[in-house]
């Protein structure tokens, strides 16, 4: 099956600094929002934080070894913001530079390729004191961040992700507050969505400047959404839950602009428009980044102002679901890659995550993840069929390589293909990891 793809398909593993290094306050790195954020009372599921996790901040070579027994030639990877600049701007902190060095050589001596996330939700606490994404300067102090990161490690690393799901920052992060910083209100949503659209594509820009030959995307998550019934207001309301999940930041750095037309609130992002930002919204990714987990079937609703709609849980509709509730859809998958390919603009899609959260337990030292095992075959499936009827996939990520800090949950949700005991950090190859290493093996690397 793994031919059916085509040799030049890119297989990989995706991860997130702050999900997996710990080491937090170690050489030089501050606080970011997530550290604040995992302090308060009641914002992470059991009182977890991440200032360990799975320390692959000291354990980054055996992981990484772990990576490449597997098969796979591509691995994934963020930067912490607040290791490279403690204040988020200025001085440069050479031992996080240093580090993500030797993470990067490490990958070459391997023969893996690495992928660099600029942005995976860690904003250094520093920025966040003075409004976080909420200021627009965000964009000086991103450009500034993305031009260290672009010198010092775009001689050797050609795969760029310039942010990863900015609707998650805006929505979770600064509407309802389920996510670090916490900073919930309405009003936030337009002015955080406006100034991470300009951070996208002025990531790019930076990246197109000072790297040659860089293969330069950015990751958005998407979800295909289905109205709960044929009624006009559903299917109002499935369009404006596309528009906000699907269209916001692919349609600005398109030169389309915010979709407003499926949803007229967003034409009060003009109130922090400046002259000149649509242009500025636009940049011509080599690549898009599509990181698909579940579908959504939403219907309206009068209870929820603003945006007039409600989701039907995955749990009440009767449907396969992961241990996290999330309806398990491969067709999903399919239909929202259907949906990409619509677009002049895109070039080529690289499903840059997926995979599934399931309840794992170890029995005579092996987990039998066969849900998760069932879970990437039917999917890849989807993504195959998507292929083969034309749709431009040039890669898939698998997430993840590691149980790990999985944001507001901790470390209730399991999605790695390698289990993770956090008391003694031991790691212990899944089924599904070990069905990865069959399926890849034949890959030329
Ligand atoms: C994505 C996110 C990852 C990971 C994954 C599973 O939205 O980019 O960091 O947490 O979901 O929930």
């Amino acid at each position: 099956m793994k031919e059916d793809f085509g040799e030049d398909f890119q297989w990989g593993i995706a991860t997130a600094a702050y999900q997996i290094e710990g080491a937090v306050h170690e050489d030089g790195r501050t606080d970011c929002v997530w550290d604040v954020f995992a302090r308060k009372k009641g914002k992470i599921r059991n009182g977890d934080h991440a200032q360990h996790a799975c320390d692959f901040y000291h354990r980054y070579e055996q992981d990484l070894e772990m990576v490449r027994s597997l098969g796979f030639g591509q691995f994934r990877f963020s930067i912490s913001w607040s290791r490279i600049l403690p204040e988020g701007h200025g001085t440069v902190n050479q031992p996080g530079i240093d580090f993500y060095n030797r993470l990067i050589d490490k990958c070459l001596s391997l023969g893996i390729e690495p992928w660099i996330t600029l942005y995976h939700w860690d904003l250094p606490q520093a920025l966040e004191k003075t409004g976080g994404w909420k200021n627009r300067r965000i964009v000086e102090w991103f450009a500034e961040y993305a031009a260290i990161c672009a010198n010092a490690f775009g001689d050797r690393v050609r795969n760029w992700i310039v942010l990863n799901e900015p609707m998650a920052v805006a929505g979770l992060g600064y509407t309802t507050g389920e996510h670090a910083p916490g900073d919930k209100g309405i009003h936030h949503f337009l002015p955080v969505v406006h100034h991470l659209a300009l951070c996208q594509a002025e990531g790019g820009r930076v990246l197109r400047q000072l790297v040659p030959n860089a293969r330069i995307g950015t990751a958005i998550s998407c979800s295909y959404v289905y109205p709960n019934s044929t009624s006009a207001a559903d299917v109002r309301a499935a369009r404006r839950a596309d528009a906000l999940l699907n269209r916001l930041f692919i349609e600005p750095a398109l030169g389309l602009g915010y979709p407003k037309d499926a949803f007229p609130f967003l034409s009060n992002i003009k109130r922090f428009m400046r002259e000149g930002d649509r242009e500025k919204l636009k940049f011509d990714f080599d690549f898009w980044g599509l990181q698909n987990y579940f579908s959504m079937v939403v219907q309206h609703s009068y209870l929820a102002p603003v945006m007039w709609l409600k989701e039907v849980p995955a749990t009440l509709r009767n449907v396969p679901v992961t241990g996290m509730g999330w309806e398990i859809s491969p067709v999903g998958m399919y239909e929202i890659l259907k949906q990409f390919q619509k677009y002049e603009g895109v070039r080529e899609i690289i499903i840059s995550e997926n995979g599934a959260a399931f309840k794992d337990s170890v029995v005579d030292g092996e987990i039998n993840d066969h849900e998760r095992v069932t879970y990437f075959k039917r999917y890849l499936a989807a993504v195959l069929k998507a292929k083969q009827e034309g749709v431009k996939i040039g890669g898939y990520f698998a997430w993840t390589l590691l149980d790990n800090f999985e944001w507001a949950h901790g470390y209730s949700a399991r999605f790695g293909l390698v289990f993770v005991d956090f008391n003694t950090q031991k790691r212990t190859v899944k089924e599904s990891g070990k069905w990865f290493r069959n399926f890849l093996k034949d890959s030329k690397m």
